[in-house]
């Protein structure tokens, strides 16, 4: 009978199959395809309707018989390979120090960028977020940096579609606050800032700021002194040393910069501070009277001062890293030493 031939062949092929399958996964692909709903031993007896009267039960019993030799195989097979599993595990020495999986750390910027923020959270300030795509109104003209005035240069901005840009400082924070929250504010906030800069030793065209200020009735700059200085102790150590120098800002007036004496060389003169004996790491000030009208808060009631800081630099004094670029790079052989 042709039939049957057909069924030893299959028989025969199945068998084989399930001996030769090298690991669970190969006799489970097996037995869905022998025994699944829709394999060929179900196939097998779905054809049975065909077979002629006299023939069916003889068909229908031999299919029955590889059925159950195909699932007594199946089950001898599966039994084994978990034996041997269960033998590798017992072969396992227990004592053997485990596979050691590398634990990431953090990066040292985000590291100074907390030990920052952490600082003048205990002073009172309440950091908050605020947006890295902007407009020219947040990032010049209510800062009062009006389209043809000359420290639109400094602030040099990548310009995106739609008229945004991303930010080349974060006194952008300032604005979004105030034009939102009436004093007394006391606020830091740390981000991203881009500017368009050729990359060196010293530059990049994206690095972090922070952003702090206050806004009270009388407040003064000998405020922005004490606040700055405590800062500076609490982060470099008590015998740090500060000085604030005259400058220009169009949002701040009177407008500083702030250095701290070189702690590599005490106030020489070395490579570090270009043998100026001071380094510069902020720009600080008290709030102009005519951003208070920008943002509607009465300048003959409020005073206020701010301050923004390069957290690169620093990161870069604190740890000694003399090139802003491995900030950057993402070299592990550099992350992993901090
Ligand atoms: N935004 C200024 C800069 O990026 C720094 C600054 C902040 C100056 C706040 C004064 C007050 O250079």
């Amino acid at each position: 009978m042709k039939l049957l031939e057909k069924l030893k062949g299959m028989e025969k092929t199945a068998l084989k199959e399930i001996i030769e399958s090298a690991n669970l996964d190969e006799l489970e692909t097996s037995r869905v395809k022998y025994l699944g709903r829709k394999g060929v031993i179900t196939d097998a007896i779905k054809g049975i309707k065909n077979v002629a009267k006299k023939d069916k039960p003889r068909v229908g019993q031999f299919i029955n018989k590889i059925k159950q030799k195909i699932t007594v195989l199946i089950a001898e097979k599966e039994c084994s390979f978990r034996e041997e599993e269960q033998a590798r595990f017992e072969n396992d020495d227990v004592t053997l120090p485990g596979i050691r999986r590398e634990i990431g750390h953090k990066h040292p910027l985000i590291k100074t960028m907390e030990d920052i923020i952490e600082i003048f959270t205990r002073m009172g300030f309440k950091p908050v977020d605020s947006p890295e795509v902007e407009t020219e109104f947040y990032n010049f003209e209510a800062l009062n940096i009006p389209e043809d005035h000359p420290s639109r240069e400094t602030f040099h901005t990548f310009y995106v579609e739609g008229g945004h840009l991303l930010r080349s400082q974060t006194s952008t924070t300032q604005i979004r606050i105030m034009e939102r929250h009436k004093p007394p504010l006391q606020i830091i906030h740390a981000g991203k800032v881009y500017r368009p800069d050729a990359v060196d030793a010293s530059h990049s065209f994206m690095f972090y700021q922070i952003e702090g200020f206050m806004v009270d009735e009388g407040i003064a700059f000998s405020d922005l002194k004490g606040v700055l200085e405590g800062f500076a102790k609490e982060y470099f150590g008590e015998d740090v040393k500060m000085r604030f120098r005259p400058h220009y800002f169009p949002f701040t007036e009177p407008s500083a910069e702030v250095d701290i004496a070189c702690f590599i060389c005490g106030g020489k003169g070395c490579r570090v501070c270009s043998y100026k004996g001071w380094l510069e790491i902020l720009g600080a000030g008290m709030i102009n009277p005519r951003i208070f009208e920008f943002v509607k808060i009465d300048p003959s009631k409020y005073t206020g001062f701010a301050f923004g800081m390069g957290i690169d630099r620093i990161c870069m004094l604190k740890y000694g890293i003399d090139d802003i670029r491995l900030l950057y790079e993402n070299d592990v052989r550099f992350l992993r030493q901090f």
